[in-house]
């Protein structure tokens, strides 16, 4: 059966969609829509007609799960050129998320009606993509160049309020009654010409004023490092104003087929549907009853404890914090203020939403007031002995059925539930700092926990806008355990006599934000520090016993000049090479390639150990975790898709040849070596 079906309103046509769960654009509905159209424009008696879509939204997008198949049925661009061509009124019905090909379905009819909380936009960059169905052609032409750069070359949908504004959107309309609305408004624009967006003339401003895309790459240039789609996204937009409509809808085949066959984008589709499994726990029913978090309680104001917090305030999901003193309370609150004003000053949030979230949180020192929460996160030191005590507190005084976690970076899980009489109901929620910003969340599944309780904590996790990906039981969990190679590789390195600027700029131009040094002269190197100048037992002793602490003081491994510009330190490569000697390390010229393959493929190796173990469900949560949590770099598509693009036997070629340097530890993965020499996969 068709998932299109048409409706007759005296002289409207109306055409519907309903093709759950998203009204994706497969190849069946574009058919639907041509022979809705064919319909519309056979009939004498139908005058106008309107498209829209059952369900919870307007066409999504293209359908992303045909990408790299053989082509069936009408093209996309084909079956919507169709409407516009058409000289009776054609009106797009929005409501939900009208996503790209969506957009451009929307972008093809001569108006577009939406309901207040629909959303518009061009996502397709994130998916290593352009508009592939005239998107960067017609927007343009209908809200103008600079309008059109950030929808098409950031990718992020607009409310339709804005669309309103910038001339996308024609009417808003009322919330339930999106059909009879666009019925009628249809209907007034009987018999009168239809204005086409292929023929609109915004896109003017672009050449009036060609600054405006050099202007964009520069602001935003920082964003899009390393990308290839949004440079196209770029030329697409520029051509709309230089170029007649055919020859752009031209160009934008050309860039669009470029990135298509290219890695970055089958990297970025790998991602998409990474990220929505990661959310999928294998063994556990679908139907598993959930338990209702109304109300939550978190342990410890510091740092983690109170970015915690945040994220379900901002939910609209009362906390209650609790601390030991009264000071420690006081401060830690202080700084979720700041930090909710600072958002408030930077116009994402209005000062009564500040005082709403605010208002829902309750301070205590009082165990007993967390009695009543559904779900308490304890966020205190990270020592097993405070951790078992706190726990067994809870254990004592929260509700029977409430899910009890721990914010522990490494520790086990499964010992911190036996300070319990109810290990079901204990889990690892591991936040990354900022905690109210990262957007990554490591589930850790302890041996004992319950189903319910992982099922509404992957639940949960959407609700307050983050990517989950399950862990099992294990040092360091999938993120800081692969971490953890790659830093002791970082510091054999620099002993052995690789520039440590070099190994920054190694992990800097794979495309990671920051390189290991960087990141330790931003911590502060006296982090954990023993306080005495005299005794000298690694690089980092020797550097903060010269006072070089990091940035804070101005230098650490690089200096720093004041506006926080930092270069290489001849000082600290000297440090560094009479540490080696003291241990007697000889130190050699090292290039960048050996540094590249010592840093990432151990890490491809732990991440195989992971799976090997059981500790992962599938490779591709690796992935998610290390882009989200650690800043692996998008448009390779993650570790693990990474090391399938450059071949699993290149990788365990790289680890035999670097063997002796790996380490005492260093043990092989099984499973890296019998699928590199099966020619297999990861994903
Ligand atoms: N194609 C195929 N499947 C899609 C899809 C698409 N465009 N969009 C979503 N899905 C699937 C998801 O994989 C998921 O499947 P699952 O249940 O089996 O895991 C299901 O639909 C529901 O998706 P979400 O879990 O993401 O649902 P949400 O309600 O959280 O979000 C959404 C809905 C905002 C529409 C989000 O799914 C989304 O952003 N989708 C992608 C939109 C997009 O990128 N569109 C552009 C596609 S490229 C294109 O159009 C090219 C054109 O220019 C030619
Ligand atoms: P922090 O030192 O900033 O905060 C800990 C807070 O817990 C302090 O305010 C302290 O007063 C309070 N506290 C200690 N014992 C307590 C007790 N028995 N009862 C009530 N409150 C108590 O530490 P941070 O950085 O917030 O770390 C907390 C936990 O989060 C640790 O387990 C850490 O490993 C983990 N973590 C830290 C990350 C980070 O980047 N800082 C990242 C991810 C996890």
């Amino acid at each position: 059966m068709s998932p299109i079906r048409t409706e007759r309103h005296d002289d409207v046509l109306v055409i519907i969609s309903d093709n759950p769960p998203v009204n994706a654009l497969g190849a069946a509905v574009r058919q639907g829509l041509v022979d809705g159209i064919d319909q519309a424009m056979g009939d004498d008696s139908i005058k106008a007609v309107v498209i829209r879509c059952d369900g919870r939204t307007f066409f999504a997008g293209a359908d992303i799960t045909e990408f790299g198949k053989p082509p069936q049925g009408p093209g996309l661009l084909e079956a919507i050129d169709r409407m516009e061509a058409s000289d009776k009124p054609v009106v797009a019905a929005i409501h939900g998320t009208a996503l790209g090909g969506g957009c451009e379905v929307a972008l093809a009819c001569h108006y577009r009606v939406a309901v207040p909380s629909a959303k518009l936009g061009l996502p397709e960059v994130k998916l290593g993509l352009i508009p592939g169905a005239a998107g960067t052609q017609r927007l343009p032409r209908v809200v103008g160049a600079e309008a059109a750069l950030p929808m098409v070359v950031i990718g992020n949908p607009i409310s339709a309020n804005k669309a309103k504004e910038i001339g996308l959107v024609d009417a808003i309309v009322g919330e339930d009654s999106l059909e009879a609305d666009a019925i009628g408004f249809a209907r007034e624009r009987i018999g009168k010409p239809v204005p086409r967006a292929s023929e609109g003339t915004a896109n003017k401003d672009g050449v009036k004023n060609p600054a405006i895309f050099d202007e964009f790459r520069a602001k935003n240039g920082r964003k899009l490092r390393g990308f290839d789609a949004p440079e196209a996204a770029i030329q697409a937009v520029k051509a709309a104003g230089e170029m007649s409509y055919e020859e752009g809808v031209k160009k934008e085949r050309e860039l669009f087929t470029g990135l298509m066959t290219g890695t970055q984008s089958a990297a970025m589709r790998h991602y998409f549907f990474a990220e929505r499994a990661a959310n999928k726990i294998d063994d556990i029913a679908k139907d598993t009853p959930l338990i209702d978090i109304k109300k939550v309680g978190v342990i410890g104001a510091g740092t983690m404890g109170g970015g915690i917090s945040m994220n379900f305030l901002s939910a609209g999901i009362p906390v209650t914090i609790l601390e030991m003193e009264a000071e420690a309370l006081d401060r830690g609150i202080g700084v979720m203020r700041k930090n909710y004003e600072r958002t408030a000053k930077r116009g994402r949030m209005t000062d009564d939403q500040v005082e709403q979230a605010m208002g829902l949180l309750t301070p205590t020192l009082d165990y007993a007031d967390l009695a009543d929460c559904d779900l308490v996160i304890e966020a205190v030191f990270e020592d097993m002995d405070v951790k078992k005590k706190v726990f067994a507190t809870l254990d004592e005084t929260v509700k029977q059925g409430a899910i009890l976690a721990s914010n522990t970076s490494y520790l086990d899980i499964d010992e911190i539930a036996t300070a319990t009489q109810r290990p079901e109901a204990v889990l690892g929620l591991h936040f990354f700092s900022p905690a109210n910003v990262m957007k990554l969340l490591e589930v850790v599944r302890g041996e004992k926990t319950g189903d319910s309780e992982l099922a509404t904590v992957m639940k949960l996790a959407k609700r307050i806008g983050k990517i989950a990906a399950v862990s099992g039981v294990c040092p360091g969990f999938i993120g800081n355990r692969m971490l953890s190679p790659r830093q002791q590789q970082a510091n054999a390195l620099i002993m052995e006599g690789a520039n440590y600027w070099e190994v920054d700029e190694v992990l800097l131009d794979f495309g990671f934000p920051m390189g290991p040094f960087q990141m330790s002269d931003l911590a502060g190197l006296d982090i954990g520090w023993h306080r005495d100048p005299a005794r000298i037992e690694s690089i980092r002793d020797a550097l903060c016993a010269m006072d070089r602490r990091g940035q804070k003081t101005g230098a650490g491994f690089y200096d720093y000049d004041e506006a926080r510009q930092r270069t290489p330190s001849d000082a600290a490569k000297k440090v560094i090479a009479e540490f080696a000697e003291k241990q007697g390390v000889e130190q050699r010229d090292i290039g960048k390639e050996e540094i590249k393959e010592r840093l990432l493929y151990p890490m491809v190796n732990e991440g195989a150990l992971i799976l090997e173990e059981g500790m992962a469900q599938r490779a591709s949560d690796i992935d998610v975790v290390w882009i989200n949590g650690y800043g692996w770099p998008l448009y390779t598509g993650g570790p693990m898709f990474w090391a399938d693009t450059i071949g699993l036997d290149t990788v365990v070629a790289g680890l035999e040849a670097h063997r002796d340097k790996l380490g005492e530890d260093f043990k092989l993965s099984e499973m890296l070596t019998s699928k590199a020499a099966a020619g297999e996969k990861f994903n």
